[in-house]
């Protein structure tokens, strides 16, 4: 059985969840966590998605505020042995109930060119042009909540 769980910032199950958002986005682009990035997460919602049979994390997400009515998804990664079983639909679903607990309306996020399908089938749409960072190519995603 899999549960979601809001994870505290600076405890050991954000700790896995920095190596499992490492391992699944940034180092395939050759890319470093940077402990500078660390002070700002404090002030982020971080959701995880745990098996209770051994309290194995399976993936996660962190949702950043922008404004009063607007938060930003990023860094949705489940583990690769996991992957297309439904987690990360799920840890989706539980974020857009969180975020709409605390109070915002507008759901967004910058998906990779390669995952634009799964945030559509979750009822995200495109919003504005494709752009590029660091040479990958984003869409802007959108979803009213
Ligand atoms: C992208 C990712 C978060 C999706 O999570 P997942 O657990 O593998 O996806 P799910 O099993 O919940 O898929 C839900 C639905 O989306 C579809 N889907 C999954 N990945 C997809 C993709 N890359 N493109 C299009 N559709 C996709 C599934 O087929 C499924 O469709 P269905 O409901 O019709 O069966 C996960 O595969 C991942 O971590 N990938 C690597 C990191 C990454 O690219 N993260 C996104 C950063 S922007």
């Amino acid at each position: 059985m899999r549960k979601m769980v809001d994870i505290t910032f600076g405890s050991s199950r954000y700790d896995e969840l920095v190596e499992l958002r490492y391992k699944v986005l940034l180092e395939p682009l050759g890319l470093k966590f940077l402990d500078m990035h660390r002070p700002k997460e404090a002030g982020y919602l971080h959701i995880g998605c745990v098996e209770q049979l051994d309290d194995k994390l399976l993936g996660g997400l962190i949702l950043a505020p922008v404004d009063n009515e607007e938060i930003r998804m990023m860094q949705v990664a489940v583990e690769p042995e996991y992957q297309r079983e439904g987690v990360g639909h799920e840890l989706v679903k539980y974020a857009e109930k969180r975020a709409k607990e605390a109070g915002y309306s507008r759901l967004v996020m910058h998906a990779m060119l390669s995952v634009v399908g799964f945030y559509e089938k979750l009822g995200f749409h495109q919003e504005g042009d494709i752009f590029e960072e660091s040479g990958i190519t984003f869409a802007r995603m959108v979803k009213e909540l």
